[in-house]
């Protein structure tokens, strides 16, 4: 039994056999769509979600199965003091996969531990958010057909950004990989991040809190949300909120090539104007989600096509 809990569990192959798989049900959804006849999910959120939590939902509807779970702790026994550990035993009892989003760093891993069922990590707390990861991977492929030799600028909040960490940790792994990593003083990368991959690596980045000073030389731009709820200061969010703000005319200067990503959801940090502009990636990419995720819980439930 095998659960995804960081997106570095997934070797190279297995994401190009992810990919393969998706593209797959792009090309002929009807051959999966009695794959998972028979199988439940249970998705556990314990924090708010639209695109996790209902494109894993139609992924398994998608795939023939049923989808059974909660879209908040309140509605769970959680709020009366059920331990993660409990939760995830007993969910074992009534579903065959589980996707769990939690806002503590962890919490996922430990369900992994105590499940009798494979779980996905749908995001924990300021961490990682590998199902994301496959997403964003799968958008940069069919937009730009590799992995290599790319600039990628990561901009907002590269500090508590999840998906930015789990991001960075995939492609990381290809060759000739180059990051742009812009950012506030108050929220840039965590240095373990730097420390244990981009130096450990010798994977060249340079850090800025200008986003014009690097737009030129990107061929995608990862655009983030500054995150409140991660704040404890409120004055500080507010503060640091509207630190960058994409406009057409910030692109002046951006290759035609461009490709535009962000997780959603947006705030304001990409304005509305751009949603037309053909390097605009980023519905794409949350109905890449979908198709990646099909293809996940397939490979978890080891279930051939
Ligand atoms: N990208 C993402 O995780 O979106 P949701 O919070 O809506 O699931």
């Amino acid at each position: 039994m095998r659960s995804l809990i960081n997106i570095l569990e997934l070797s190279a192959e297995e994401i190009a056999g992810l990919i393969a798989t998706a593209e797959d049900i792009i090309a002929d959804p009807k051959k999966y769509a009695e794959a998972c006849h028979g199988k439940k999910l249970a998705t556990l959120f314990f924090e708010p979600s639209t695109r996790t939590r209902l494109s894993f939902e139609a992924a398994m509807y998608e795939l023939g199965g049923q989808v059974l779970g909660f879209s908040e702790a309140a509605s769970s026994s959680a709020a009366k003091g059920e331990s993660v550990s409990d939760t995830v035993k007993v969910v074992s009892c009534y579903a065959d996969i589980i996707a769990m989003r939690h806002p503590k760093e962890g919490a996922p891993l430990v369900a992994s531990m105590k499940a009798d069922v494979p779980v996905i990590n749908a995001g924990d707390g300021g961490h990682n958010h590998p199902t994301q990861t496959l997403a964003d991977l799968l958008t940069i492929w069919r937009e730009k057909g590799r992995f290599e030799n790319l600039t990628i600028g990561l901009c907002g909040d590269l500090k508590f950004g999840r998906t930015v960490h789990s991001l960075i940790a995939a492609m990381s792994r290809y060759e000739n990989v180059k990051f742009a990593l812009v950012s506030p003083e108050e929220l840039k990368l965590p240095s373990y991040i730097k420390k244990d991959i981009l130096q450990r690596k010798g994977i060249p980045y340079t850090q800025t809190t200008d986003l014009e000073s690097v737009m030129p030389e990107l061929d995608v731009l990862y655009m983030t949300r500054v995150q409140r709820e991660r704040f404890f200061n409120e004055d500080e969010y507010v503060r640091l909120k509207d630190s960058y703000i994409l406009t057409p005319e910030k692109l002046k200067t951006a290759k035609e090539s461009l490709s535009i990503l962000h997780p959603l959801p947006r705030v304001n940090e990409i304005s509305v104007a751009i949603d037309d502009d053909p390097r605009a990636c980023y519905f794409k990419q949350a109905l890449n989600g979908k198709y990646m995720r099909m293809a996940l819980i397939l490979k978890l439930l080891g279930v051939k096509v």
